[in-house]
């Protein structure tokens, strides 16, 4: 009754998680494209949901209808007109998946690392010969062109995994020209992907070499910030809070920055131990607060009655690192707006794919196959301020065609790829 008294008090979801300002970036494609698809079942979110939801609900034999990349037509396979759809008979019907956390471009794998920490070693042991300094050094060494041929298999094996919409985000240039550098070839994958994209620049990821910590902070404020918004290199700004990197003071300087040079901000929360990061997010209204594994339970309540933080939570991470989980059920049961992402980057994720991660959502998390869909989808882009993510007219086309009859085949089916065919903007992108 409580919880229900205090929803009820709050503006609706979609208007607290109105997108401020997006800048998206399509890939080569031409517009204009038209299509219809029908299948046996079709599954969408209405709308960003928070709490206990609405969650979607699945119908049979659907159709959905695009002209010039705008949906037109989503109902019943047998009241389309106008178009002959293709059938995808036993198949599934569902958004595109928004994978809205990830550390491309990077340039180079830490497979040793991995089976270090299998030994015993610990992230953090790591951190300084191997980690984020390592990949820096990776990124360094390595030509644009090496950064890009590295990453445009990656982008095209997420757009055959059902990905229509990423996030690309800095954080191993660790200096003013590096971090530069990886914002302008963040751009440059994404003017080239099928995909739309978004940029973040993860400002503060680890300390430079030789330098103070608050120097840094007060370089990222006064010259990195300003630059990446003057040249429109940026869509967002993260920092990473924990004791290896940055404090909550810090974060709250850098969203001042990012707020004066207009952009939203995000943050690496409470990943290895907790920091209080949530709470502040919350506060300073950023768009995510991500990770979240030992988010406090006064974290919990300011996630659950925050009015534009999403609670991003990365499950495939959590699976490599071997960390504890986050309470996903106490966040949903606090109102929470939770997405979920692939975190893909060579230390604590290698994963790409979105199916993978709803299926280790579920198993690790908890989150019941509708829930996962929707913080796969809907809820993931109001963490990068984008009105995807659901299937209704008006709409952009980015949708999948899933093999199973039914939604829940993606997380009982770890391993398996179920995506038959990805769309964006109506084009063909991915699939097998
Ligand atoms: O989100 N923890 C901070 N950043 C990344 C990992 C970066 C890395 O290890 O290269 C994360 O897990
Ligand atoms: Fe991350």
């Amino acid at each position: 009754m409580e919880r229900a008294r205090t929803r009820e008090r709050r503006p609706p979801l979609k208007a607290r998680l109105r997108p401020t300002g997006p800048v998206l970036f399509h890939g080569s494609m031409p517009d204009g494209a038209s299509g219809a698809v029908a299948a046996a079942t079709l599954v969408t979110p209405s709308s960003v949901a928070g709490g206990g939801g609405p969650w979607p609900v699945e119908t049979r034999e659907q159709a959905v209808a695009w002209d010039d990349g705008r949906i037109t037509y989503v109902g019943p396979a047998d009241g389309l007109t106008g178009a002959e759809p293709e059938w995808f008979e036993g198949c599934t019907i569902a958004p595109g998946f928004v994978d809205c956390h990830t550390h491309l471009p990077f340039a180079g794998w830490r497979a040793d690392e991995f089976e270090a920490r299998l030994s015993g070693v610990s992230y953090r042991d790591l951190h300084g010969e191997g980690g984020i300094y390592r990949s820096a050094r990776m990124f360094a060494e390595a030509s644009d062109e090496d950064v890009l041929a590295f990453c445009r298999p990656l982008v095209r094996e997420m757009a055959d995994h059902g990905t229509t919409t990423l996030e690309l985000k800095t954080g191993y240039g660790l200096s003013i020209e590096n971090e530069l550098r990886q914002l302008s070839l963040a751009r440059r994958l994404a003017d080239e992907a099928p995909q739309t994209c978004s940029v973040t620049l993860l400002a503060c990821h680890a300390v430079p070499d030789g330098m103070e910590r608050a120097e840094w902070v007060r370089l990222a404020c006064e010259e990195l910030i300003p630059a990446a918004a003057r040249d429109g290199l940026a869509d967002a700004v993260d920092v990473y809070v924990e004791d290896i990197a940055f404090s909550v003071d810090d974060l709250a300087r850098v969203a001042r920055c990012a707020s004066e040079a207009g952009l939203p901000i995000r943050c690496h929360a409470d990943q290895l131990g907790p920091s209080g990061a949530a709470e502040a997010a919350v506060a300073l209204g950023a768009r995510s607060a991500d990770h979240l594994n030992h988010v406090s339970p006064a974290g919990v309540a300011a996630l659950g009655a925050a009015d534009a933080t999403v609670a991003v939570l990365l499950p495939t991470s959590t699976l490599f690192l071997r960390s504890a989980p986050p309470d996903a059920r106490a966040l949903l049961d606090a109102g929470a707006v939770i997405a979920i992402a692939s975190d893909f980057n060579p230390g604590t994720s290698p994963v790409l794919s979105m199916p993978e991660v709803i299926a280790t959502a579920s198993s690790l998390y908890g989150l019941r196959p509708l829930e996962a869909l929707t913080a796969a989808t809907a809820n993931a882009a109001a963490a990068l301020g984008l009105e995807r993510g659901t299937l209704s007219p008006g709409r952009p086309a980015d949708l999948v065609i899933l093999d199973g009859d039914a939604f829940r085949q993606v997380p009982y089916r770890p391993g398996h790829n179920p995506v038959l065919r990805t769309f964006v903007d109506g084009r063909r992108v991915g699939g097998r």
